[in-house]
């Protein structure tokens, strides 16, 4: 039975067989479980004796092993014709290596956000966020800034006229919370995100609201629209040196671990005591600094008032802010001298990183 006629019609067929899908049909009449030839085969052997079993057994053995070759081999061949055709029809090169593709990365500044967060979520900080166009009183008069603090000086702020605003952020509309009155800024800071995060939240709070920010300075180290991160932890006995351990394993793990550094006290109307911290980086070869100290970020107690305004007893609560600049950062992590590298995309520059 093993050279039963419709076995060899069924190696003609394969032979034949000028299509993937015609192979396919095949292989189903030589295998399906009701009606396939080998199925039908293999189902006889029960019905033998144990001798003629063995025997007809090996034999059926060797003509599956036949089956499987053959179907291999017939499918190379349609798959190769199958390929061939497409190089004749459409022109395609199917036996062309390509070069290897060239993989992109993140932008610098995005990269650093994403770096940041996982490092102080380590610590236990969450991601808040604000809207960049904010309210006089958020990003002044509730931090603290009275109305002649320097800060508030045309030279730094870009003031929103009320008639450009979109509806959704008129007067008229505005958010739930928000304080009344007041004009409109382009945030200068992200400080106001902690003035609507403890508006809105009961303290213990740990938060970090990285963003855009926006101030009218623009020259090699500074530009109009920059990125900040603020931080705000606020708890029953939160201290300085919680703040000061803060700050220190974040900058360790941000630019160096072999990071030093100058704690100096440091004026901000929001914070009391205001401190202003240096580090100082002996990098690697070719990274040092020739040992400058440079200023890295403002920070100190959250001031009562600010915690006052936002609906905190200072009696019972108290806490740490702090205010990084992220260009900043990362232009000292990488000793990159002019900011406006960091936007104009050059890839030559960006492919660096
Ligand atoms: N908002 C300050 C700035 O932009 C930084 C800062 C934040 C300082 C929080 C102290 C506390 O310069």
């Amino acid at each position: 039975m093993t050279s039963s006629p419709t076995f060899d019609n069924l190696k003609a067929a394969i032979a034949n067989a000028s299509s993937l899908a015609e192979l396919e049909r095949v292989e189903q009449e030589l295998y399906s479980r009701k009606h396939g030839a080998i199925t039908q085969a293999m189902k006889r052997l029960g019905t033998l004796s144990p001798e003629e079993r063995a025997k007809e057994g090996k034999a059926l053995n060797a003509v599956k092993q036949d089956f499987t070759r053959l179907l291999e081999e017939r499918k190379g061949a349609l798959g190769a014709a199958a390929l061939g055709s497409l190089a004749e029809t459409d022109g395609i090169d199917v036996t062309l290596t390509l070069p290897e593709r060239e993989h992109g990365h993140l932008h610098l500044i995005p990269e650093f956000i994403r770096q940041v967060e996982e490092v102080f979520g380590r610590m236990g900080f969450e991601v808040a966020e604000g809207p960049e166009v904010e309210t006089e009183d958020n990003n002044f008069n509730l931090l603290n800034v009275p109305e002649t603090h320097p800060a508030r000086d045309a030279q730094d702020t870009f003031w929103i006229a009320e008639d450009s605003l979109p509806a959704h952020r008129s007067p008229a509309t505005r958010d739930e919370g928000e304080p009344p009155g007041g004009r409109y800024v382009l945030r200068t800071h992200t400080s106001p995100v902690q003035v609507r995060y403890m508006q809105d939240h009961k303290p213990p709070l740990r938060i970090i609201c990285p963003g855009k920010v926006y101030r009218k300075d623009a020259d090699a180290t500074h530009s109009p629209m920059f990125h900040q991160f603020e931080g705000l932890m606020i708890g029953k006995d939160v201290s300085l040196a919680n703040m000061k351990a803060v700050m220190v394993t974040a900058i360790r793990e941000l630019i160096s671990p072999k990071a030093e550094f100058r704690f100096r006290t440091g004026f901000f109307p929001f914070v009391e005591p205001g401190l202003e911290v240096d580090m100082k980086w002996q990098g690697e070869e070719g990274q040092s600094r020739e040992g400058k100290w440079l200023e890295i970020v403002g920070c100190g107690l959250v001031h009562p008032n600010v915690l006052r305004n936002c609906g905190i007893d200072p009696k019972e609560w108290q806490g740490f802010a702090f205010g990084f600049g992220i260009e900043r950062m990362i232009m000292i992590k990488h000793q990159i001298p002019d900011i406006r590298a960091l936007y104009n995309g050059d890839l030559r520059f960006l492919r660096q990183f």
